[in-house]
């Protein structure tokens, strides 16, 4: 049996094969279906990439039908049991778990390069008081770029390296002082002495104590949920940082525009919208008529389903598991037993069972963040600092993959043919608008 496709187009009557490999055809191999010499050649349509492979990686494999998650060959289950996030960051930027030498080398490298230029500080100054976080993380990371002018040598290995390291380094900085800021706090400098999110958490709720000692507990959690949110293969906003990378635009400004993705309300900010709607809910008792309502059409059940995943989403299973460590530490968020009883229901309900919806990452995760102090409009920006490590690794594999180029699709045209320009004088006068 050969690994080819036959068509024939019927307005010629010719007929071609076209070479199966890995389960695709190239696009490009369309384009010698032509009714004339001078025709382009025939194209596919694919808007939002709905059945489209824009890349070969090796980085994260997701089996959606299965409920499959790995990191380079790694089952998520094991990394957030046994891994640590900048282990994992190694990993997804290295293909392959540190040792123990290469672990302490990264963790040196990425705890001293915690620091930003006061400039940058300085210029937190000049947002208003009530501007969103992300929005401000957005700006930071395009201004870091302005620091460092070598970051444009993106085909230079040794400073390309340079830049993840600080980018990695700087995320939790750069989110920590967005969030001090809005609440009116002095900004914490960096702890060399704690860990990743040991000194995240100290950056961001440190007062006047001289030194800040993370709970266990809570920064153990919050390294789990950075492991959890690390990579997620072709994503929105891994397609922006490497579509706007493949201009080979430095990475600071390829990471503020996969930052800007992810803001979108459709990419980072449902676990936000799972607490709005466990508030509206407001009682174990009123979960019934909220699921009847969900199945009548007056709205969605937040957290529930996902584009990729029809089975249980494994990271979901993962942080359900640690909300209840979270409030054995913070007591119990209130709004847990609401989610309990939702999601008891859905998964029994021939509704949500028909059209395989189950809990996504974020059914969880956004009653966790909150038990642990940090405001809702935090919680794309706690999406964001582990995500940059993948979005660095895509970025990376876009750069070292020779078959990449700048990113450019084509469309559709369906506007005016040419015509006679209307000179000012003979336009009909229509209202302003
Ligand atoms: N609640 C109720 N019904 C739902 C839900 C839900 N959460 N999600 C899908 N459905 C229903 C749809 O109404 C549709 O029913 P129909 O066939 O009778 O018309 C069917 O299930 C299929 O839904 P689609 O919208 O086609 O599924 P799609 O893959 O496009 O949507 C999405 C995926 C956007 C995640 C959707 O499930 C949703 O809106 N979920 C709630 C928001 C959410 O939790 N988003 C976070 C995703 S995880 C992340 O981004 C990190």
């Amino acid at each position: 049996m050969a690994d080819t496709l036959t068509i024939t187009d019927n307005r010629t009557g010719k007929t071609y094969e076209i070479e199966i490999k890995d389960g695709t055809i190239r696009a490009d191999a369309l384009r010698k279906i032509k009714t004339s010499d001078d025709d382009f050649g025939l194209m596919t349509y694919d808007p939002a990439f709905m059945n489209t492979a824009s890349c070969r990686s090796a980085i994260t494999l997701i089996d959606g039908d299965k409920g499959i998650l790995r990191y380079r060959g790694y089952a998520i289950e094991d990394l957030a049991e046994q891994s640590s996030y900048i282990e994992v960051a190694y990993l997804l930027l290295h293909g392959e778990l540190p040792n123990e030498a290469q672990l302490r080398k990264w963790t040196h490298e990425i705890t001293h390069h915690t620091f930003v230029h006061e400039f940058l500080r300085k210029s937190m100054e000049g947002f208003r008081f009530d501007a969103h976080p992300m929005g401000k993380l957005v700006s930071m990371l395009g201004a870091l770029s302005t620091f460092y002018p070598e970051a444009k040598k993106v085909r230079d290995d040794k400073t390309r390296r340079e830049q993840i390291v600080r980018i990695i380094a700087k995320m939790p900085t750069l989110s920590a002082w967005a969030y001090r800021h809005a609440v009116g706090r002095p900004y914490v400098y960096p702890d060399n002495e704690l860990s990743y999110c040991g000194n995240f958490l100290n950056m961001i709720f440190r007062m006047a104590e001289p030194r800040f000692e993370p709970h266990p507990v809570l920064e153990r959690a919050l390294d789990i949920l950075f492991i959890l949110h690390a990579d997620h293969e072709q994503n929105c906003s891994a397609n922006a940082a490497r579509a706007v990378g493949s201009a080979e635009t430095d990475p600071y400004c390829s990471l503020a525009a996969a930052s800007a993705a992810l803001y979108g309300p459709l990419h980072g900010g449902a676990n936000e919208a799972v607490l709005h709607m466990l508030k509206q809910i407001g009682n174990v008792a009123n979960v019934p008529e909220f699921i009847t309502g969900v199945k009548n059409g007056s709205g969605r059940l937040m957290g529930f389903g996902h584009r990729v995943y029809k089975n249980y989403d494994p990271r979901a299973k993962v942080i359900k598991k640690l909300a209840h460590e979270v409030f054995e530490v913070t007591g119990r968020n209130p709004l847990l037993e609401i989610a309990l009883e939702l999601e008891n229901i859905a998964l029994n309900d021939d509704y949500f069972v028909k059209r395989k919806l189950y809990p996504n990452v974020d059914f969880y995760s956004g009653m966790i963040y909150q038990a642990m102090g940090f405001p809702v409009d935090m919680f794309p920006v706690l999406f964001a600092i582990p995500r940059a490590s993948g979005w660095l690794a895509q970025w990376q594999e876009m750069l070292q993959d020779p078959e990449q180029k700048i990113a450019r699709p084509r469309q559709i045209y369906t506007g005016a043919e040419l015509r006679p320009y209307v000179p000012m004088s003979e336009r009909a006068t229509k209202p302003a608008t």
